[in-house]
C-alpha cells in the first residue's frame, strides 16, 4: 500500500503581520497536498511559532501579554491562507497544550537517555544582539555585529548532545544526497558538518515566554519547541496516533535560512528519539526586492491581502510557482505578475476556454458532442503524468510549462483547423463530423486542464469545471490518471465571467 503523503511548512514567527514570503512557502505546500490527494491520504500541517523573545517583543511593545498578542493575531494568518486557497488539514500554535505536552516529554525523554544534560555556558555575550561570539569573533574586543560592549557570562544551561550525531549526519548526508535539496544547500550544510559540530543549548533563563522546564529552570529554547511541531501535531508519542502513520515526512518545505535547524539539528533529535529523519527537506529560495530577501525586518515586505486583493490568489500562485525554477531566489515586481496575468493566463489559457465554450454553444448548442478521430490527445498521452512526475520531485515550473503544451496545442489545433470554416459546410456530413470531433477534443483538453490546474490554481480550475458543465469537486480527483476521451458527451456547458481580466499597468502619479 502506498504511504500517506505528509508535507509540512516552518511554523511562522507571529511578531507581525503575514507577507507574501509566508504565502509562498504555504501556497508551495498546498500545491503538493493537492497533488498527493489525487493518489491517495495525504495531510498538510502549518502553523504558527508563538513563544521566544521576538514575539515576547512584539508584544510588549503592543502593550499586550504574549498570550493576547498571538491570540489576536493568528486569525490574521488563517485569514492569509483562506485568501490564498490553503487546504491544510491541521493548523498547529506552539502555545497549545497539544504541543507543550509533546515538547515537555521530549524533554523528559531524552534528559533521561542522556541526549540533553546540564552544562554550563560560557562566553562573550552581545546583549543588544542575544548572541554569543567566539573570542576569535570579536572586534577590537566588541560585538562584531552592532560594535557594543560584550560582556562574560556564564550560566547553566540544559544541552542537546548533537555532537554525538555528527558522524551519523555526515554518514546519511553521504549515502543519501537527495535527502536535502537543492544541491547547493546540501553542499552548505554538509560543509557545515565536516567543520565540526558543537552541542547546542535548549534552554532559556533571561525570559520566561516559552515552554517550561520540566522540574524548573527555565524555558526550552524556541528553536527546540518550534521544530518539535511537526510531530507533536501528530500526537507524537501516544499509541496509535497519526505520527505512526504519516511520519517520516514525505516533504518539509522551509526557506533556505533556517536549513541549519531543519537538517542538522531536527534529524539528531529525531535520531535521539529513536525515530527517522524527513523523507526530504527542500530549502527553497527568497522572494527578494532589489537583491534583498523580502522580511518585515528589511522593512520591504508586501501585504499580501492587498496583493491578493488586486491580482488575485491565483494568479499570485501561478506568478510564484511559474517565476523561476524552484530553490532558486528570485525577484517581485508588480510588473511581472501582471505580464504573466495578462499573457500566459489570460491571452493563453483565458482566451482559450472562453473561444471554446462560445464556439460549443454557437456549433453544439452548448453540449459536448459525441467523441471522434482524437487528433490532439494522441499527442498529449505523456502529459499527465509528466505533470505528476514534475509536482512530486517539486519542479513546478516544469509542471506548468508542460500544461501549457495543453493550452499551447488546443490554440494551435483552433487556428489550424478553423471552425468557423467547418460550420459553413456542415451540410457536408464529413464537415460537420469534423467539427464535432473538434469540439469534443476542445471540452475534453478544458477538462484536462482543469485537473492539471486544480494543485496549481484551485479556485480558477474549478471555475473552468464549472463552465464546462463538470460535476463539483470532479476535477480535482484526477492527475495522473487522467485519460483522454472520458468526458461524457452530452455534458452541458454553463461559460461564464471571463476567467482572467486584464490588469493594466499602473500610472506612475504625476503628483
Ligand atoms: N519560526 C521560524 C520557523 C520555525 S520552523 C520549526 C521562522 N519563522 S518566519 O516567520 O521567519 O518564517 C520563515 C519562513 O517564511 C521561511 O523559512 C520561508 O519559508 C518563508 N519566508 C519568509 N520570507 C520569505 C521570502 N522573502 N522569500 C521566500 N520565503 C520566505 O523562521
Amino acid at each position: 500500500m502506498k504511504r500517506p503523503f505528509y508535507v509540512t511548512t516552518p511554523i511562522y514567527y507571529i511578531s507581525g503581520n503575514p507577507h507574501i514570503g509566508h504565502a509562498y512557502t504555504t501556497a508551495v505546500a498546498d500545491v503538493l497536498a493537492r497533488a498527493a490527494r489525487t493518489e491517495g491520504e495525504a495531510f498538510f500541517l502549518t502553523g504558527t511559532d508563538e513563544h521566544g523573545q521576538k514575539v515576547a517583543n512584539a508584544a510588549a511593545a503592543a502593550g499586550k501579554s504574549p498570550q493576547d498578542w498571538c491570540d489576536a493575531l493568528v486569525p490574521r494568518w488563517q485569514e492569509l491562507f483562506a485568501a490564498f486557497h490553503i487546504s491544510y488539514d491541521d493548523f498547529i500554535r506552539t502555545t497549545q497544550p497539544r504541543h507543550e505536552r509533546v515538547v515537555q516529554r521530549v524533554f523528559e525523554r531524552l534528559r533521561e537517555s542522556g541526549d540533553i544534560y546540564l552544562g554550563t555556558y560560557e562566553g562573550w555575550y552581545c546583549i543588544e544582539d542575544e548572541t554569543f561570539w567566539l573570542e576569535a569573533k570579536l572586534v577590537d574586543g566588541k560585538c562584531p555585529t552592532c560594535g557594543r560592549t560584550v560582556t562574560w557570562l556564564s550560566e547553566n544551561d540544559w544541552f542537546f548532545r548533537l555532537s554525538a550525531y555528527r558522524d551519523r549526519l555526515l554518514e546519511y548526508y553521504r549515502s543519501n544526497p537527495n535527502w536535502l535539496r537543492p544541491k547547493s544547500v546540501y553542499n552548505e550544510m554538509l560543509s557545515l558538518l565536516e567543520e565540526g559540530l558543537d552541542d547546542f543549548s535548549i534552554s532559556r533563563t533571561n525570559f520566561d515566554w516559552g515552554i517550561e522546564i520540566p522540574g524548573g529552570g527555565g524555558v526550552i529554547y524556541v528553536w527546540f519547541d518550534a521544530l518539535l511541531n511537526y510531530i507533536s501535531a501528530l500526537d507524537y508519542g501516544t499509541p496509535g496516533a497519526p505520527f505512526e502513520r504519516f511520519w517520516p515526512a514525505s516533504v518539509q518545505l522551509i526557506g533556505k535560512e533556517i536549513a541549519r535547524f531543519h537538517t542538522i539539528v531536527w534529524p539528531a533529535v529525531l535520531w535521539a528519539l529513536g525515530e527517522k529523519a524527513p523523507e526530504l527537506v527542500f530549502a527553497h529560495g527568497w522572494i527578494t526586492v532589489d537583491g534583498r530577501k523580502m522580511g518585515k525586518s528589511m522593512g520591504n515586505a508586501t501585504d499580501p491581502f492587498a496583493l491578493a486583493e488586486r491580482f488575485g490568489a491565483d494568479t499570485l500562485r501561478y506568478f510564484l510557482l511559474r517565476e523561476a525554477p524552484f530553490g532558486s531566489d528570485f525577484s517581485y515586481s508588480e510588473e511581472k505578475i501582471i505580464a504573466r496575468n495578462n499573457d500566459d493566463l489570460g491571452n493563453d489559457l483565458g482566451n482559450l476556454v472562453r473561444r471554446s465554450l462560445a464556439m460549443l454553444t454557437k456549433y453544439c448548442d452548448g453540449v459536448v458532442p459525441s467523441a471522434g478521430e482524437p487528433f490532439i490527445g494522441a499527442a498529449l498521452e505523456q502529459i499527465p503524468n509528466r505533470v505528476a512526475d514534475a509536482i512530486f520531485d517539486l519542479r513546478f515550473r516544469e509542471a506548468l510549462e508542460a500544461i501549457w503544451q495543453v493550452v499551447t496545442a488546443l490554440n494551435r489545433s483552433i487556428d489550424e483547423r478553423k471552425p468557423w470554416e467547418l460550420w459553413k459546410r456542415r451540410d457536408d456530413p464529413a464537415a460537420k463530423a469534423s467539427l464535432d470531433a473538434l469540439m469534443y477534443e476542445l471540452c475534453e483538453g478544458l477538462r484536462w486542464l482543469a485537473s492539471l490546474l486544480a494543485p496549481f490554481m484551485p479556485e480558477k480550475a474549478a471555475e473552468i469545471a464549472r463552465q464546462l458543465g463538470l460535476a463539483e469537486g470532479d476535477h480535482e480527483r484526477e492527475l495522473r490518471s487522467l485519460r483522454w476521451g472520458a468526458l461524457a458527451a452530452g455534458t452541458r456547458s454553463a461559460p461564464g465571467a471571463v476567467l482572467f481580466a486584464r490588469i493594466e499597468v499602473a500610472e506612475p502619479s504625476s503628483a
